[in-house]
């Protein structure tokens, strides 16, 4: 099972960088380390890190002493990601299978994102349970998902609205075989985890798995053109 995952998401890896040519995506990114509201000495969990644009934006605040776990499935989302931030000692990348207990001490992070990694497991609760133990009292979990009937149009027209018709369609012009890509492999490998993945992370359903986790709202929001549920989560 984890090597049949990892090696889906080795090929998802394969066109994912061109993502930070959306500038939706980016916004995104930007928004989820402002939500994180870190603080010189915080240690973070990134669950499903993919191929590290969040650390890339972490680490750009040069904030003292921090910590970052990063954590995903796949060898080659690790591997682009790594080498993004050669060397950072701000870092430690660790390969795991999240669905798989989350083998970390109880209490031990001040902060943790799950970024667009929820949503292909079909059991998301269990992640989110594992995620509430490992959270210090006080901590923020910081969660972007998309929304159970998300699509992809408005997200392409934020990005023509953005940066002018011209510059956008070249952009997705040239980004053409990485988007066709990804699409694919959403439709032959992970569409139907998608599906009863999304419905359990609807709004309904996923703040009182929250609470039940003695996660308590701070804020509840949408991003990437609105086809994003973000929640910031604070353990009490
Ligand atoms: C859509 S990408 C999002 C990556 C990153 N958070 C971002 O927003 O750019 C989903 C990521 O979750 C990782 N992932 C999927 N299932 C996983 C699992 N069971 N355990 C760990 N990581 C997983 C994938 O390898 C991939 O990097």
């Amino acid at each position: 099972m984890l090597i049949t995952k990892s090696i889906i998401w080795n090929l998802y890896a394969l066109a994912y960088n061109s993502i930070t040519e959306s500038t939706s995506y980016c916004r995104l990114i930007n928004s989820i380390v402002d939500y994180l509201d870190l603080k010189p000495g915080n240690k973070i969990l990134d669950l499903g890190c993919g191929n590290g644009n969040l650390e890339v934006e972490i680490v750009k605040r040069n904030l003292e002493d921090i910590k970052i776990t990063a954590v995903d499935i796949s060898p080659q989302m690790l591997k682009r990601a790594k080498a993004k931030l050669k060397g950072n000692k701000k870092i430690e990348w660790v390969q795991m299978d999240i669905r798989q207990g989350l083998n970390f001490p109880a209490t031990s992070f001040d902060r943790i994102v799950l970024l667009h990694s929820l949503y292909t497991l079909p059991a998301p609760e269990e992640v989110l349970k594992n995620s509430a133990r490992l959270l210090r009292k006080g901590g923020l979990l910081v969660l972007a998902e998309p929304r159970a009937q998300a699509k992809l149009f408005p997200v392409i027209k934020e990005n023509f609205q953005e940066e002018g018709l011209v510059t956008a369609f070249f952009k997705i012009f040239l980004n053409l075989p990485s988007f066709f890509w990804i699409m694919l492999i959403n439709q032959i490998f992970l569409k139907k985890e998608i599906k009863k993945s999304r419905a359990k992370l609807s709004e309904e359903q996923i703040l009182p798995e929250l609470e039940k986790n003695r996660l308590t709202i701070k804020k509840k929001t949408t991003a990437y053109a609105g086809q994003d549920l973000v929640i910031v989560a604070q353990k009490i």
